[in-house]
């Protein structure tokens, strides 16, 4: 596996793969890598000759008073993930080879549609960091396949619609959410949870599965669904943000009864804030 931490080596190399034809597939990941992640590094390798996974903390996509600094940073482990995957390269630069002249006075990517409301609302700027960070390292990578977990499903929706907004050529592809075994979602932050939190944490997925069960029923009472659900959290101890059905390609409310939806929730636990989603 190469190994590259600045802009020269990690151009040098696409150069000499498309040189050959190859294809190249990309994963941007923030480290401290799971299974969830390394499903999407694996599915990589069957979409293309050539894998090239990132790991970089960007700092554009955390608020203040966020976590950037106290982000688990595990780089020798994920190293060692990633190459036991068959990865062909890890890119993981530093803040200032992303963001030469800083953070702050950067060209920045704003995508509007599904990048309003949701996770924008309790972290506004949050997906500016994303669009921004993203399109600068597909620049660099320069991807046939780029790689996305459903687990963020409005970053994603987000992604997509850049791609199409600025006419890039790459395929995105979305990958299912990976679950402990009593299915909270996987994720880089569920350690900030302590042992009791952690037995309660199963709840948002379980309300997400009853939301969606009675929409599957024929609920038609959307609202009150999304009411009921934040209620559930909240009495078992979480601070919900939100919990919303919406249509699954452009995240817009959806009129009652709309069958290609999406439930998402956000929710406060102790330390960590989780996110999770049912597509139905
Ligand atoms: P990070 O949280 O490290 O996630 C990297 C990728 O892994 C994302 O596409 C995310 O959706 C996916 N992922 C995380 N947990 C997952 C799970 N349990 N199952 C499936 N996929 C999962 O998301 C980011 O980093 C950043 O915002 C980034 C896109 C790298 C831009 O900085």
């Amino acid at each position: 596996m190469h190994k590259l931490v600045d802009v020269p080596g990690l151009r040098s190399l696409i150069a000499r793969w498309r040189a050959q034809g190859e294809r190249i597939a990309f994963v941007p990941t923030m480290g401290n890598l799971h299974e969830g992640h390394l499903q999407l590094v694996r599915r990589a390798r069957q979409a293309a000759d050539r894998v090239v996974v990132s790991i970089f903390v960007n700092p554009m996509q955390f608020a203040p008073g966020e976590d950037f600094e106290t982000y688990p940073r595990t780089l020798d482990i994920d190293s060692r993930l990633l190459s036991a995957e068959q990865t062909d390269a890890l890119f993981a630069p530093d803040v200032s080879v992303i963001y030469p002249g800083g953070a702050e006075a950067t060209t920045r990517v704003e995508v509007p549609g599904p990048g309003r409301g949701l996770e924008d609302d309790s972290r506004p700027g949050f997906f500016i960091g994303v669009a921004t960070v993203v399109a600068r390292l597909f620049n660099l990578v320069q991807p046939d396949y780029a790689l996305f977990g459903e687990k963020d499903y409005q970053q994603l929706a987000v992604i997509r619609a850049m791609v199409v907004d600025l006419c890039w050529p790459i395929e995105i592809i979305g990958v299912p959410t990976m679950r402990e075994a009593d299915g909270l979602a996987m994720s880089s932050r569920n350690q900030y949870l302590t042992v009791e939190e952690r037995q309660r944490a199963p709840l948002l997925y379980q309300t997400l599965t009853r939301v969606a069960e009675q929409i599957v029923a024929g609920s038609p009472h959307f609202g009150a669904l999304e009411d009921e659900a934040m209620k559930v959290l909240a009495d078992g101890g979480f601070e919900p943000d939100y919990v919303c059905i919406r249509h699954a390609d452009s995240l817009l409310q959806v009129a009652e009864g709309e069958s290609r939806c999406v439930v998402l929730a956000a929710a406060r636990l102790g330390r960590a804030r989780l996110i999770d989603n049912i597509i139905l």
